[in-house]
């Protein structure tokens, strides 16, 4: 059974953490490891000769600060990760996750305010992002991926890769990005759930179709390469207006949540993992999304590896 599948079409997730030699389970996403460094790189190899061409790196640090300055600082792990990576498989499409979540003590997306309720602080956010996506293109990343909500991200980033003589690296904005629960297990791996008050100023209201196709048009306005809808599966129908409205490349999340539901559901025998995934896989596709970024791509993989992947 054909669903117009390609596995060029995947991006896979991956989460790096500081040292050597470190790989942890990570028990809210059966599976999934942290890596540092080096190690990413050995399972880079693996990931390659299943076929798998894109990879989406999430950083973390052990050195907080209400700043997020390791998120930038030279020699972060992210910009130490893809150079790693791109020496050793030049031909591996490395995306980046920009945003400050992760190196944050309040973990929050941007830089706050003082007080309450937490407000992010426009212009030092951005400066901060920008400073990100420059150490990550240095690097070598081939695309970097603001996630963090910050008005005029795109735009941003666009100025200074060019002013800094980084014409090519491309932008994948996470352009509707909806506050929700399905992002819960990836809070617990990268320590980003935040301290206090929520992400709803800054991520979109799921009753709000309306503003999710306004904040896709804006960013294809400030220079997007791929646009992105995020969760998935259950907002499919945003991913079929975008892709009806705009004539851009549309990637689409398979968060999360979405993911540890299936392998839940899988572990009490509810059902059969592969053809669930298949479905999955098949309705984000139906839906109009060009690209997915998901967390069963090695498996996915090895079940077309092994011509099992159908029914
Ligand atoms: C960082 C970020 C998040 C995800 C991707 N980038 C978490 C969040 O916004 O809270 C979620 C990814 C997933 O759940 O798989 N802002």
């Amino acid at each position: 059974m054909n669903n117009g599948f390609k596995l060029s079409s995947l991006i896979y997730p991956v989460f790096v953490t500081p040292g050597k030699g470190r790989r942890e389970a990570v028990s809210s996403m059966p599976g999934i490891y942290k890596t540092s460094p080096d190690v990413l790189v050995k399972e880079a190899g693996r990931l390659r000769k299943l076929g798998i061409e894109k990879v989406l790196l999430f950083g973390s640090s052990d050195d907080k600060d209400e700043c997020g300055s390791s998120a930038y600082k030279y020699g972060n792990i992210v910009a130490q990760s893809v150079r790693s990576l791109k020496k050793r498989f030049p031909k591996l499409t490395v995306m980046t996750d920009v945003c400050l979540c992760a190196y944050t003590s309040h973990s929050h997306c941007g830089i706050i305010k003082p007080g309450f309720p937490v407000s992010i602080s426009k212009e030092p956010t951005l400066s901060a992002l920008a400073k990100m996506a420059v150490s990550h293109a240095e690097a070598g990343a081939d695309y970097v991926a603001p996630s963090a909500m910050a008005d005029k991200q795109v735009r941003v980033i666009r100025r200074i890769l060019d002013k800094e003589g980084y014409r090519d690296t491309k932008i994948m904005g996470y352009s509707a990005k909806f506050a929700s629960q399905f992002y819960g297990p990836f809070r617990n791996i990268a320590d980003s759930a935040p301290k206090s008050g929520d992400r709803r100023q800054y991520q979109l209201d799921f009753t709000d179709k309306k503003r999710a196709l306004l904040e896709v048009k804006k960013d294809i306005d400030e220079g997007a390469d791929i646009v992105m809808v995020k969760p998935a599966l259950s907002y499919l129908d945003i991913i079929r207006d975008v892709k009806n409205k705009f004539d851009c490349k549309l990637a689409a999340y398979n968060v999360s949540g979405e993911y540890s539901m299936v392998k839940a559901g899988s572990r009490a025998g509810y059902w059969d993992e592969r053809k669930m995934v298949f479905e999955i896989i098949t309705a984000i596709r139906r839906a109009g999304a060009d690209i997915i970024i998901t967390y069963h791509a090695p498996d996915i993989a090895k079940w077309v590896r092994g011509k099992m992947w159908g029914l």
